[in-house]
């Protein structure tokens, strides 16, 4: 199956992913983990952050996550996915029954404060054009399958993400 984990740049995305990645290769799970920084800088290096280059990169993202799947390997998708339709192309790329959908809820505020790229300062600058919860949008998922806390325990969210192998 894909995990699709979407939210805020520095919602801690990828930080959940990470960790249940190591849970799940304790327990004998093949993974792989697809997020901004292995796919922003190869397969799309060359899409923007427009809506049209997100929904390019997104679709590539999906197509490359469903060979994974074919091949019997847990997908954890980390992107920002801001809208509806972009998660929509995923879950219709890689198939409703093998996609969960993951809201990492974390306030703008706490995002903007954690900063860990320096990213939201230099957008706030003007320096950074659509950048998302600054001057591009963030839709909250309509029905996730599972939102997690992005302000909260770390080994908690794992674990309430466990229960979907259970
Ligand atoms: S997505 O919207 O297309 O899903 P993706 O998750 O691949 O975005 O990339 C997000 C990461 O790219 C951010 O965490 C940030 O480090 C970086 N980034 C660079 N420019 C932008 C931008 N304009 N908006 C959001 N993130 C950006």
């Amino acid at each position: 199956m894909v995990l699709w984990f979407t939210g805020l740049s520095g919602s801690g995305k990828s930080t959940i992913a990470l960790a249940l990645e190591k849970e799940l290769l304790k327990r004998g799970y093949y993974t792989k983990l697809l997020d901004g920084d292995n796919i922003r800088t190869g397969l799309s290096s060359n899409v923007d952050f427009t809506i049209e280059g997100r929904t390019e990169s997104i679709r590539r993202v999906a197509e490359v996550a469903k060979l994974f799947v074919e091949n019997g390997t847990v997908t954890l998708c980390s992107f920002i996915s801001p809208t509806n339709d972009i998660r929509k192309t995923a879950r219709e790329i890689i198939g409703d029954k093998d996609f969960v959908e993951i809201y990492v809820n974390t306030s703008l505020e706490t995002c903007e404060a954690r900063d860990v790229k320096g990213l939201y300062k230099k957008a706030k600058a003007g320096e950074i054009k659509n950048f998302t919860g600054i001057n591009a949008p963030y839709e909250e998922p309509i029905n996730p399958n599972v939102i997690i806390k992005g302000d909260g325990d770390l080994e908690v969210s794992v674990n309430q993400l466990m229960t979907i192998f259970n």
